[in-house]
């Protein structure tokens, strides 16, 4: 059964150690994310955005093919069905088909907005017994072929958000969505600093987990951060070892065309990258 974030991220905080959040597509992302997480017993969010739960079909489908897995495949561990960088009608959609977590992403508003619409959330999400992550200051990332720099999200306004009764909060430190550019600036660990004094015991999140150095992830979740987004790094390793299938012609010895095999070096590869990214967070064992 799915359930939500809030308890495995204040158990993550409390033990100075963060739980992952991996995005899915399909299938194949899903089982594979899955099952890891209960071969490490580690708890495990899994992230929909907007477009990939487009893609799929929709959140009913999501939620029904996830609970089916989990029923299917024996998943004991924690998991919580979150939704990604949610729009306020998404949100409600995501409530609605039975998700036990959601995102409003209200960093492009102005601050009163934002806090009046993540407050309406509060309220809804109570009801449903689901946890709510808001979002202040915007998390750059590649949009139209240029990237965006991170922002830095002012710490009181992360107190005043923090505040309305949100389960976690993600904070603009600098980070970004997609591969990090060569003169990227790095993590802003006196922004995290600052937040986390102002913020408390409230699970912080930190997005762009793809290519932050490993360093860098370990002083961040001393720093008060327990969620940690990942999401290209496993496209980008699904992608490398699909690519090195085709390449050696794989796709053209006996039945190697048919997807259960020419899908099958992608699938290995997400789940060593989940793997990795366990390790690194501290989840393992932590069920
Ligand atoms: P990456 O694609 O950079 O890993 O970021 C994922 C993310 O933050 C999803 O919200």
């Amino acid at each position: 059964m799915l359930v939500s974030a809030t308890e495995m991220l204040q158990k993550a905080k409390a033990g100075h150690y963060a739980v992952g959040q991996f995005n899915i597509n399909n299938l194949e992302w899903t089982k594979a994310i899955l099952l890891t997480a209960q071969e490490l017993n580690s708890p495990v969010i899994l992230g929909v955005s907007e477009g990939a739960g487009k893609y799929m079909t929709g959140f009913k489908t999501v939620v029904g093919m996830v609970n089916g897995m989990m029923e299917e495949l024996n998943i004991t561990v924690p998991v919580a069905l979150h939704l990604d960088h949610g729009t306020y009608d998404g949100c409600l959609k995501c409530v609605e088909a039975g998700f036990s977590s959601i995102m409003f992403d209200g960093s492009h508003y102005p601050i009163e907005e934002n806090v009046e619409k993540t407050k309406e959330l509060v309220k809804i999400t109570r009801e449903h017994g689901m946890s709510l992550e808001a979002e202040v200051g915007s998390i750059g990332g590649e949009e139209d072929g240029v990237i965006g720099m991170g922002e830095c999200a002012d710490p009181n306004e992360c107190k005043m958000v923090a505040d309305l009764g949100i389960d976690f909060l993600a904070a603009g430190i600098g980070n970004i969505h997609g591969k990090y550019p060569a003169n990227w600036q790095g993590l802003s660990f006196e922004t995290l600093d600052a937040i986390q004094k102002l913020t408390g015991d409230m699970p912080l999140v930190l997005h762009g987990g793809t290519g932050i150095p490993t360093d860098m992830i370990k002083k961040a979740i001393d720093l008060g951060v327990s969620k940690i987004n990942v999401n290209t790094e496993c496209q980008l390793s699904f992608a490398a070892a699909t690519r090195k299938y085709i390449e050696e012609g794989k796709d053209l010895q006996g039945k190697g065309f048919d997807p259960r095999k020419l899908l099958a070096p992608g699938y290995e590869a997400i789940k060593a990258t989940v793997k990795e990214k366990m390790e690194i967070f501290g989840s393992v064992g932590k069920a």
